[in-house]
């Protein structure tokens, strides 16, 4: 049985404040038995890893500097991240690729650094409007999966994937379940070329405008094993429901 997770990417959002709020009113109403991240941003990780101490919550970043160390002024590495109770890093967020100009070498790198330190990456991929209107989607998908199976055939053995077409992304705009369920086989029909095992067990999540109005649709599909989600995951309460459509 494959897991499935509903993780809260916070992007550039919240203070002590406003975090200790949220968190504490997603604490009220969690149900512990299912799988649930948030990813703070970095000067708030040690803060809400305290927070979330002895709770069913677990913790991720939104980046990370493939060094372990060193003379890389503003950077982070993946051992503090594990240092501050990180499980998880993102890797690949389209607003990384666009505004900061991540290639697929980096954002490889990134890839295996994370998991060199013991943390599990979840890889995101997706096509932008442009690219599915000419038809490039399943193109771009893999190119962004095959640059990380070239280094390790095995990479995405205890590793997630999150599928984020671009133009849903702070749109608004939902990759319909049906949509969605179509790309979701395509990437794991991917990764099974390399491995059927990894692929087998490989939670593939949505993300994209996913909302509590949308989340038990998409989350019914037999490929799409949770959501990433941005602007909900800044509402307890609404964050809580798109986690409780977990089925
Ligand atoms: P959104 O963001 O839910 O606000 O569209 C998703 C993401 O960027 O991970």
């Amino acid at each position: 049985m494959r897991q499935q997770w509903v993780m809260g990417n916070w992007k550039m959002n919240g203070n002590h404040q406003e975090i200790k709020s949220l968190v504490q009113g997603m604490l009220v109403d969690i149900p512990p038995t299912l799988n649930c991240a948030i990813f703070p941003a970095f000067p708030y990780l040690s803060y809400a890893g305290e927070l979330i101490q002895n709770s069913s919550l677990h913790m991720g970043a939104q980046n990370v500097y493939p060094q372990a160390s060193g003379a890389y002024t503003g950077e982070v590495s993946g051992p503090m991240l594990k240092d501050t109770g990180c499980r998880f890093v993102l890797v690949g967020h389209s607003e990384r690729r666009q505004l900061f100009k991540e290639n697929e070498k980096i954002v490889a790198e990134k890839f295996h650094h994370v998991k060199e330190h013991g943390m599990i990456p979840v890889l995101c991929v997706g096509e932008t409007q442009k690219e599915r209107e000419d038809g490039l989607t399943e193109d771009v998908l893999l190119a962004q999966i095959n640059s990380i199976l070239e280094e390790a055939p095995r990479a995405f053995s205890q590793s997630i994937i999150a599928y984020e077409p671009v133009w849903a992304i702070g749109t608004g705009k939902t990759a319909s379940p049906e949509q969605a369920q179509e790309t979701h086989a395509f990437i794991r029909s991917i990764v099974a070329k390399a491995s059927e095992q990894d692929a087998g067990a490989l939670p593939i999540l949505y993300g994209g405008s996913v909302n509590e109005n949308n989340a038990s649709a998409l989350f019914a599909k037999p490929d799409i094993d949770g959501g990433l989600v941005g602007g909900a995951s800044l509402n307890a309460q609404k964050f809580v429901e798109i986690i409780k459509c977990i089925n």
